[in-house]
Formats: structure tokens, C-alpha cells, sequence
């Protein structure tokens, strides 16, 4: 038996929800069959969700009914702004969004019909309930009033708005709506995985989502975004990157933000968009952090030969955006909750149990020894 470790460059399953090639040195991601950069240039992130549940482009109908379908599914139930209100209002956001999904279920009298129409139902709930529970937890945990959803405002408009109790501007809801477009899917990452393992064992929705969060809370997967912005906020002006970069190095520290399983020596796609994203939006804000943030990556290629991956630039984002540093994880859920859930029908649809084998590496015939001839 050979082992790859961390399953590096198995093909565990077959998906047809996203792509990720590399074509002619150049790396290529696709939804559906869509290129990402025309996602981010043309598509919102509910165009988006419904392109990857449904596996095409909706038409103009079926987008309008869908967005209507999300609107009307915005509102959390009392239960939930109860449990919100008890947590300690220490509870990191994200610890908060996997228990807020868990009590859902809970609440869910059909949470074991796993059938397409249902799953496609609950899905809709989650996409449209997520921004709902980050909200409002942050809210109640600064003491401010809840903002309730806003059905004349599309998906990102409406989470800012609910967020800061006011309507964002079309710079930064838009800014917004390209992020959550770019953290939409990602083939078999480790949340995405993690929520296919579970679907495959014909789990509920909610648990494979809830598996999926927990998964993506680490400092190695989504995790980073929060470390990338603390690391900015560490160095503090560009100047001193470079030094910062070298001590992290030496002491055999990881740099967060930098590095990929399946980017290795190309540029991720999406991070040509948030590169973009943030230049702009540090311009218009007067935000510093891309500055400090060109110079840490120029001091991480030059030194260690590594390149920026998706959390790295839309923790600039998110900083420009003036979005607390513990958010970042959860705005990453808020957009990964389609991808997790198509994933899951995906698996849902076409199932057989995910049990792979552990090359066993432990002592053997060891002879029992009774306790009480042990010492
Ligand atoms: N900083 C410093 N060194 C790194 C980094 C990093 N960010 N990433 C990889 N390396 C080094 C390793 O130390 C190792 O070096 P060595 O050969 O000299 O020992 C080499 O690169 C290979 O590292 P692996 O851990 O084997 O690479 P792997 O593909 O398993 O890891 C991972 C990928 C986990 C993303 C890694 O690059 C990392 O830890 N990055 C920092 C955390 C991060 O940004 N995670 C977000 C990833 S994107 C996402 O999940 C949304």
C-alpha cells in the first residue's frame, strides 16, 4: 500500500461543479463550465449559487424567482436570535455559525429527506440564512439593535446593510458580491471534502455543512484570512515586511496566506481578482494594508518562492470593507455555503460511501497484560 500523504493528487470523486486544471502554465477555474473571471466580471454571487445548484445559467425568470426565493428566506427564527443573545459574546463568529446551523436543523422536522427537491430547499435556507446569523451575532454581541433584512437589497447590499445598519455604497456591495462569487466553490478542498465524507454516509444537510465549517475554521484552509489581516496589522508599514518575512522564515514559521495544495507554481486564478479588488478598494478607502501586503509578497517569493493564495488578498478586502477581523472566516462560509451545498446534492445524487484505507503503522501480537499485574 502507498500513502499520499494529506491525499495529495488522489482523484477521490467525479464532480461536474467546478474546475480546477492547469492549461499551458496557466491555472484554470471554472464553474459549471464558466470561467471565474467572467463570473467576477458579469455574474452577482445569487447567479452565481443558482449556476452552481442547478448547473447552468438561469434565465432572467429564474433568476428573479430565485432571488425572490432567497429574499423571502433571509429572516432568522426567533429561536435562533435566543440562542444568538445566550452565547458569551466572546464566542468566535464562526464557532457561533456552525452551532446557529446545528440549532437549524434541530428546528428542521424533514432534516433527514435528502431527496434533490428538499435538499435543494434547505439549501436555499442556508445560503439565505447564513449572512442573516453573522449579522445579527455581531450586532447583539456590540449591543446594537438588530437590522432586519432588507428585501430591496440583493445578497451582499443586504449583509453590509445588516452588518453596519446602513446601505453600503455600490463600490463596496460590489466589491463584496465579487468576493463572495470567488469563494463560491473549489473542487474538493478540505471543508468541501469534509461535507461530501459526510453526505456520503447520507448524513442531513446540516450536519455535512456543519462538518464543512469546522473544517474550515483552521489556520490552514479559510482560517488564514483572520491570520493574514493580524500578520498586516503586526508589521504595520511596508517597510518593515521584508524583516518580518525573513524572522517568520527562519524560525520555520508559516506565513499565512501564502502556499497551496494544488497551486504550486502558478498563480490561483481568484487571485488575480482580489489583487484587483483590493488595489481599488485601498485607493478609494485610503486603506494601507495593500501596500503592506505587496511588500510582504514580494519579501515571500524572493525568499521562500511562494505565491499569495486566495486568503491572502481578500483579507485587504475585507480590512477596506471595515469588517471586524473575526468575520473574514465566516464571510468565506457566507460564499462557500453554495459550493458545500451542491457539493453535498452532487454527492447526495450519485452516492457511495466515502471510506478510504489507513496504512496501518502501529505496534502488533502485543501480549494483554492483566491490570493488576501491571505495576
Ligand atoms: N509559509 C512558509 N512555508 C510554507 C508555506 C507558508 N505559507 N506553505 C508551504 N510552505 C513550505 C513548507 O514549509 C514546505 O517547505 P519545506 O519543503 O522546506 O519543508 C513546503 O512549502 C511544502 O509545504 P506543504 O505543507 O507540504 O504543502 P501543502 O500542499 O501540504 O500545504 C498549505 C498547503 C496548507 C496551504 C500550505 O501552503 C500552508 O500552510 N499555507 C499557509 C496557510 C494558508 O494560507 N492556508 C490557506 C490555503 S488556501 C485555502 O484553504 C482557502
Amino acid at each position: 500500500m502507498e500513502v499520499k500523504e494529506g491525499l495529495e493528487g488522489i482523484i477521490a470523486c467525479k464532480t461536474a461543479i467546478s474546475r480546477v486544471e492547469v492549461e499551458d502554465g496557466k491555472a484554470i477555474l471554472e464553474y459549471r463550465g464558466y470561467n471565474i473571471h467572467d463570473l467576477a466580471k458579469h455574474s452577482t454571487y445569487e447567479e452565481t449559487a443558482y449556476l452552481l445548484l442547478f448547473g447552468d445559467l438561469p434565465s432572467r425568470r429564474e433568476l428573479k424567482t430565485f432571488e425572490e426565493e432567497l429574499k423571502d428566506l433571509r429572516e432568522l427564527p426567533a429561536q435562533i436570535i435566543g440562542l444568538l443573545t445566550h452565547l458569551p459574546p466572546f464566542t468566535h463568529p464562526m464557532v457561533v455559525l456552525r452551532t446557529a446551523i446545528s440549532y437549524l436543523g434541530s428546528m428542521d422536522r424533514e432534516k433527514h429527506f435528502i431527496d434533490y427537491d428538499h435538499a435543494i430547499q434547505k439549501a436555499k435556507s442556508l445560503i439565505a440564512k447564513i449572512p442573516t446569523i453573522i449579522a445579527y451575532y455581531h450586532r447583539i454581541r456590540t449591543g446594537q439593535n438588530l437590522v432586519h433584512p432588507n428585501p430591496e437589497l440583493n445578497h451582499a447590499e443586504n449583509f453590509l446593510y445588516m452588518l453596519k445598519g446602513e446601505v453600503p455604497d455600490r463600490i463596496e456591495s460590489r466589491a463584496l458580491d465579487v468576493d463572495l462569487i470567488l469563494h463560491a466553490d473549489h473542487e474538493l478542498n478540505a471543508s468541501t471534502f469534509t461535507a461530501r465524507v459526510a453526505a456520503s454516509t447520507l448524513a442531513d444537510i446540516y450536519a455535512c455543512v456543519v462538518a464543512a465549517t469546522g473544517a474550515l475554521m483552521g489556520p490552514l484552509h479559510g482560517g488564514a484570512a483572520q491570520k493574514v489581516i493580524e500578520m498586516l496589522r503586526e508589521i504595520a508599514v511596508p517597510w518593515r515586511a521584508e524583516e518580518y518575512v525573513l524572522r517568520k522564515l527562519e524560525r520555520k514559521e508559516r506565513i499565512m496566506g501564502f502556499g497551496h495544495r494544488v497551486y504550486k507554481n502558478v498563480l490561483d486564478p481568484r487571485v488575480v481578482e482580489l489583487r484587483n479588488l483590493a488595489k481599488k478598494l485601498a485607493k478609494i478607502k485610503g486603506s494601507k494594508w495593500f501596500d503592506i501586503a505587496e511588500e510582504v509578497a514580494k519579501a515571500v517569493y524572493k525568499h521562500k518562492g511562494l505565491l499569495p493564495n486566495v486568503d491572502f488578498y481578500s483579507a485587504c478586502v475585507y480590512a477596506s470593507l471595515g469588517i471586524p477581523d473575526d468575520l473574514y472566516i465566516p464571510i468565506f462560509a457566507m460564499g462557500r455555503i453554495a459550493g458545500w451545498t451542491a457539493h453535498i446534492i452532487e454527492q447526495y445524487m450519485n452516492n457511495r460511501l466515502i471510506r478510504p484505507r489507513a496504512l496501518y503503522v502501529g505496534e502488533r501480537n502485543r501480549r494483554y497484560v492483566p491490570l493488576k499485574e501491571r505495576p
